[in-house]
C-alpha cells in the first residue's frame, strides 16, 4: 500500500488549480440515467470514486468513455440492461445510493443495495425512502437491498425532509423531474453541488425553480435530453489547499475558487487571521506574521461551515495561539483524525461530538494512519507545518477525493512524495 512522505519545509507560495467537484460529479453521473440521450461532463476530476461510479454505471449498461485524460466524461444510458446496484461497489462508496431516483424514475423499478457500516457513521437511506415513497414508490428492504417500485410512475408530491440531507435532495429531485405533476421539496439541501446539479437537469429538459434556497420546486416533464455540462470548482479542495498558506505561511492563489463556494469557511480564517481576498484566476490566501488565532467552528448544512472541511480546519488549530472547540454536528464519529494528531504533538481532548484543541508552538512529524478521506489531508497539512518527516499510511482514502495531491503540494514548494507500496 502507498504512503505520502511530508517534511516541514517553511512557507509556500505560488499557485494550485482547483479540480471540478467530486461531490457533483458523483451526483451528475447518476443524472444520465435519467435520459436515453447521451450526457457529457467536462472539468470532472480524476479520482478513484468516479471509477467506482463509472463501474456502476457500466454495470447497469450505460456507456462510459473518459476522455481527455480523465477531463470530459461521455456517458450514455441508451440501452441499460440492469436496475440493481450490486452491494459489490454499493458498499465501496455510499454515493452509489444516488443511482437509487434516476433506476427509479426511468424504469419504475430501482434495487439498490444498503451501503453498510462507514468510517464517519451510520449514514442510513431513510430520509431518501420517505422522500421517495412521498412520490409514490413503494419500497421494502430485502435482503440488505432497497426495492423500490413504481409500476404506475411516480407522482409529483409536497414532502418536507427532518433533515436537510444532500445525497436525499438529489435523489428526491432527480426522481421528480419525470414524475406526474408538481414536486415541492421542503427543508432541502442547499450545498452548491445541488445548484450545479439542478443547472445541469435543466440543460436536459427539467422544469425545476429554487435551487440554493430549502424550498425546491419540480415540475415533472415526459422525458429529458441530452446536454453537455462544466462541473462546479470542487470547494473542498478549494478549503482544504486555502489552508496550506494557513498553516505554513507564505501566499497562495487558488486558480478556479470562488468566496461565494466558501463563505463561512473563509470567514473563519480570517477570524484567525489569514487574510483571503478575490483575483481575476480565483482566491489568493496568505499568512505572513506570526502564529494563527484560535477560533471555534461548528459544523453544520451548507452555508454553514462544511464538515468536510472540519478535520483540516483541526490540524489548523492544532497549531494556533490558544484554545479552540470543534464541534461536529453532521457525523456522529467524525473525529478520527485526532488521535493521529495527538501522536504529532497535538493537544486535542474529544468529548462526544466537541473536540477542544490547544494550540502548541510546533507540530512533530511521526508516521500516522489515514482513516477516511478528509482525516488523510488533515495529516498531510499538519506534516507540511511538522518539524522532521511524517508518513502518512493508507493514502487509498486520499486518492479518493482529491486529484494529483504530491503534484500540487510540490508546485508550491511542499516537501513531499509517494511511496510506492509493496
Ligand atoms: C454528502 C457528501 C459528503 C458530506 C455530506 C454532508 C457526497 C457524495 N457526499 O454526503 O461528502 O460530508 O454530504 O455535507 O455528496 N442521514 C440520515 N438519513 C438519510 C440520509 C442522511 O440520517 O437518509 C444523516 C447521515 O447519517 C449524516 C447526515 O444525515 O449524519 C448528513 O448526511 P447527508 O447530507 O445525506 O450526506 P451525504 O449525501 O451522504
Amino acid at each position: 500500500m502507498d504512503s505520502i512522505l511530508v517534511t516541514g519545509n517553511g512557507p509556500l507560495n505560488g499557485q494550485i488549480p482547483i479540480a471540478g467537484a467530486k461531490n457533483a460529479c458523483l451526483t451528475l453521473m447518476p443524472a444520465t440515467l435519467l435520459s436515453e440521450e447521451p450526457l457529457t461532463l467536462t472539468n470532472a476530476p480524476r479520482l478513484s470514486d468516479i471509477k467506482t461510479m463509472t463501474a456502476l454505471l457500466q454495470s447497469l449498461g450505460a456507456e462510459v468513455s473518459s476522455l481527455q485524460d480523465g477531463q470530459v466524461l461521455a456517458m450514455s444510458s441508451h440501452d441499460l440492461t440492469s436496475h440493481t446496484a450490486d452491494y459489490e461497489i454499493v458498499r465501496k462508496m455510499r454515493a452509489s445510493n444516488l443511482v437509487l431516483g434516476p433506476l427509479l424514475a426511468r424504469f419504475g423499478e430501482a434495487i439498490v443495495s444498503l451501503p453498510g457500516g462507514c468510517a464517519i457513521g451510520a449514514r442510513p437511506m431513510d430520509l431518501h425512502v420517505e422522500g421517495l415513497e412521498a412520490l409514490g414508490a413503494e419500497i421494502e428492504l430485502e435482503d440488505g437491498y432497497l426495492h423500490a417500485r413504481a409500476p404506475g410512475g411516480l407522482k409529483g408530491a409536497v414532502h418536507e425532509m427532518r433533515f436537510a440531507s444532500v445525497g436525499a435532495t438529489e435523489n428526491i429531485v432527480m426522481a421528480a423531474t419525470l414524475a406526474k405533476g408538481t414536486t415541492v421539496l421542503k427543508n432541502a439541501a442547499r450545498e452548491p453541488e445541488i445548484v450545479d446539479l439542478v443547472e445541469c437537469l435543466r440543460k436536459m429538459g427539467a422544469q425545476i425553480s429554487g435551487e440554493g434556497t430549502s424550498t425546491i420546486e419540480i415540475q415533472g416533464v415526459d422525458r429529458l435530453h441530452g446536454a453537455t455540462h462544466q462541473v462546479v470548482t470542487d470547494r473542498i479542495e478549494l478549503g482544504t489547499y486555502m489552508l496550506a498558506p494557513a498553516i505554513c505561511g507564505g501566499e497562495v492563489e487558488l486558480l478556479g475558487g470562488r468566496m461565494s463556494l466558501v463563505d463561512s469557511f473563509a470567514e473563519k480564517l480570517e477570524a484567525a487571521g489569514v487574510s483571503v481576498s478575490e483575483t481575476s484566476k480565483g482566491l489568493k490566501v496568505a499568512r505572513k506574521n506570526g502564529r494563527v488565532r484560535s477560533v471555534d467552528v461548528v459544523t453544520e448544512p451548507f452555508p454553514g461551515f462544511p464538515t468536510d472541511l472540519q478535520a483540516q480546519m483541526m490540524a489548523l488549530m492544532c497549531t494556533a495561539e490558544g484554545t479552540s472547540v470543534l464541534e461536529e454536528r453532521i457525523f456522529e464519529n467524525r473525529f478520527m483524525h485526532a488521535p493521529e494528531l495527538v501522536r504529532m504533538g497535538a493537544n486535542i481532548e474529544v468529548h462526544g461530538g466537541t473536540a477542544t484543541v490547544t494550540g502548541v508552538e510546533q507540530l512533530k512529524g511521526a508516521p500516522v494512519m489515514a482513516t477516511d478521506l478528509r482525516a488523510s489531508v488533515s495529516l498531510i497539512l499538519a506534516g507540511l507545518a511538522a518539524e522532521g518527516e511524517t508518513t502518512v499510511s493508507r493514502v487509498y482514502h486520499l486518492d479518493r477525493g482529491y486529484e494529483h495531491v504530491v503534484r500540487k503540494l510540490e508546485g508550491v514548494g511542499a516537501k513531499i512524495e509517494r511511496i510506492k507500496g509493496q
